[in-house]
């Protein structure tokens, strides 16, 4: 356990680090994407990926894969039954995503709870309030689900990310001090849930 809360809640939203290069949106949608159906999907959603990979990453790459490579990926992401695919629309494109993780089903024993990943939305799309429909689509799929408990992990450096969390009723509970290898250094991961019932 921490000693004391970090609540980065309080914090004045980091204005550089928002990019809004794209004009306010008409319409903001989140929604899970069972198949790739749609190649523009495809597209944006590995380009929205490679884009935030290379601002500084916080979903498990450091560097992007080739577009090959992250397309493969995205498309068994969509396969695989213990994942949901939730993504972020500004106008119909897809400019972020979550993940959303059931356990194993031999975990009985934390069969309540999933999990949060590889949460982000593209540089040039932050700031329009994307990442937190992701997030709300998320719980509500989650809670759709019978899941009881919503846990998420993030690496130190990603004050934005903990920022909304903490807005969204997620509880830092520890904090892993070698969580993560970046560009040769180790950082600290923030371990966070929130109750869903
Ligand atoms: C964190 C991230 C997903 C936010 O995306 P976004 O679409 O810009 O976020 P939103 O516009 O939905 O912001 C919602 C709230 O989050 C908080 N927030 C988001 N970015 C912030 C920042 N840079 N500084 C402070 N607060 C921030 C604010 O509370 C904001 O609410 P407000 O606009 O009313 O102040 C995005 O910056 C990102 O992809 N970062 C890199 C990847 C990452 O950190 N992923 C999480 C761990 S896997």
């Amino acid at each position: 356990m921490t000693d004391k809360p970090l609540d980065y809640a309080a914090r004045p939203r980091d204005e550089a680090a928002v990019k809004t290069d794209m004009p306010p949106p008409a319409s903001l949608l989140a929604e899970r994407l069972e198949s790739f159906e749609d190649e523009a999907d495809m597209h944006a959603l590995s380009e929205a990926a490679t884009a935030a990979i290379l601002e500084g990453g916080g979903f498990g790459w450091v560097k992007p894969p080739k577009p090959a490579v992250m397309e493969q990926y995205f498309r068994g992401v969509a396969l695989v039954p213990e994942r949901e695919l939730i993504v972020g629309r500004m106008d119909g494109v897809i400019y972020g995503a979550a993940q959303l993780q059931k356990p194993s089903r031999n975990n009985e024993a934390q069969a309540f709870a999933a999990h949060l990943m590889h949460h982000f939305v593209a540089p040039y799309a932050r700031g329009h309030g994307l990442a937190r429909l992701i997030l709300r689509k998320a719980q509500e799929r989650a809670r759709a689900l019978g899941f009881l408990v919503l846990n998420l992990d993030v690496r130190e450096t990603q004050t934005g990310a903990m920022s909304l969390y903490e807005a969204e009723g997620f509880i830092h509970w520890g904090t892993h001090p070698a969580y993560a290898r970046v560009r040769g250094n180790t950082v600290q991961g923030h371990f966070y849930y929130k109750m869903l019932k």
